[in-house]
């Protein structure tokens, strides 16, 4: 469907749990023992996602990624895959992972047909990966993603620049995409929950640290969705840039989200005004429940707010939005 700006929207994320087995000090809060804030019964149920997905390709959802927290934490991992991926009109099913439990759970991802996997890799180096995820094993990571890559399912490595943690690696990761066969994306970090206390690398800093290293990017011409990409000469893979401050990508916006307790949200940094769990569980009938969503749908803002963000409007961290 078409929202108010005329954009069609045609692609759902939604974070199925907030809670993550890591602590990225610029994601989670840090003091807080997230893993008891919500009962787990107001988590969205296996059941409900599928329906919530139902629903969405009746309003012309295409495209389905599974975010969190972290996602491969759910132990119903494998049914809601399962239950997605046999919705008929679901064209692309994604899932956005820290890669921890990847190794493992590769094979149900495989089996119930999910298309791309994108891992957050913020460095190369295993201390510093300590530093950043509190208890992150990197070995484990990389373990993932290789069988990811021997799988055929397509990679993409999500890399958030943060000024005096790994701006120092920016070559280093972008020459992943010529020993390996995956896009490696740099996303500017946002001013979202933590996210606001510390300052991030834009895309065009990050472009001429690669132009001052002799890394010459070419660039495709392509943006799709959040991303623009470009490859290195001798790129197996491509190099993309998500740079929702510095160059607002919101025109071209597709989707929609919904948090791990069912709200359902505009945009990445607007409140959410509808729970449609809640709805789900109230027994309402279902044209009805489509016609909310559907106005909600239409009515999204035209684009984010970060730098008028206010606080009583929304306090979420990235683990409770997913992404
Ligand atoms: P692809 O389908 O592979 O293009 O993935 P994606 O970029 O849609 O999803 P992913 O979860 O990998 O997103 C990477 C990061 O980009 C997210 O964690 C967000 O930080 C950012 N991002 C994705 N969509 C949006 C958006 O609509 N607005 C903003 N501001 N940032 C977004
Ligand atoms: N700004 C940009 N990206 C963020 N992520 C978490 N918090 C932020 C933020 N404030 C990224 C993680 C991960 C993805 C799910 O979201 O690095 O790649
Ligand atoms: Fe967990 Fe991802 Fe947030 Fe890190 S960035 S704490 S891995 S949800």
């Amino acid at each position: 469907m078409k929202d108010k700006y005329g954009r069609e929207i045609n692609y759902i994320r939604i974070s199925i749990t907030e809670k993550c087995n890591y602590r990225c000090f610029y994601c989670m809060p840090q003091d807080d023992d997230i893993d008891v804030t919500i009962a787990e019964k107001e988590w969205i149920s296996s059941q409900e996602i599928i329906k919530l997905v139902e629903m969405g390709v009746q309003l012309g959802i295409k495209k389905v990624r599974i975010t969190g927290g972290e996602p491969l934490v759910r132990s119903d991992i494998g049914d809601i895959l399962k239950g997605i991926s046999s919705i008929e009109g679901v064209e692309e099913l994604c899932i956005t992972t820290n890669g921890s439990l990847l190794y493992e759970k590769l094979d149900i991802l495989k089996k119930y047909g999910v298309t791309r996997i994108n891992i957050s890799l913020d460095t190369l180096s295993s201390k510093k990966f300590k530093k950043i995820t509190k208890v992150g094993d990197l070995e484990r990571v990389w373990l993932g993603i290789k069988k990811t890559l021997e799988s055929g399912i397509e990679v993409r490595i999500n890399t958030v620049i943060i000024k005096g943690i790994n701006d120092d690696e920016v070559e280093e990761l972008a020459n992943l995409t010529k020993k390996y066969k995956l896009d490696l994306r740099f996303i500017e970090l946002m001013p979202i929950g933590e996210g606001r206390n510390y300052s991030g690398l834009s895309g065009v800093e990050i472009r001429e640290i690669l132009k001052h290293g002799g890394l010459e990017l070419y660039n495709l011409n392509k943006q799709e969705g959040a991303s623009e990409y470009y490859t290195l000469k001798d790129g197996k893979g491509n190099i993309g840039f998500i740079n929702p401050l510095s160059n607002c990508f919101c025109s071209e916006c597709n989707r929609i989200r919904v948090t791990s307790t069912g709200d359902l949200k505009q945009c990445l940094n607007k409140k959410s005004n509808l729970n449609i769990v809640e709805f789900m569980r109230s027994g309402i009938a279902e044209e009805e429940l489509l016609e909310i969503i559907s106005n909600e749908i239409y009515n999204k803002p035209k684009k984010h707010l970060f730098n008028s963000i206010n606080e009583k409007e929304e306090k979420l961290n990235m683990n409770k939005i997913g992404g």
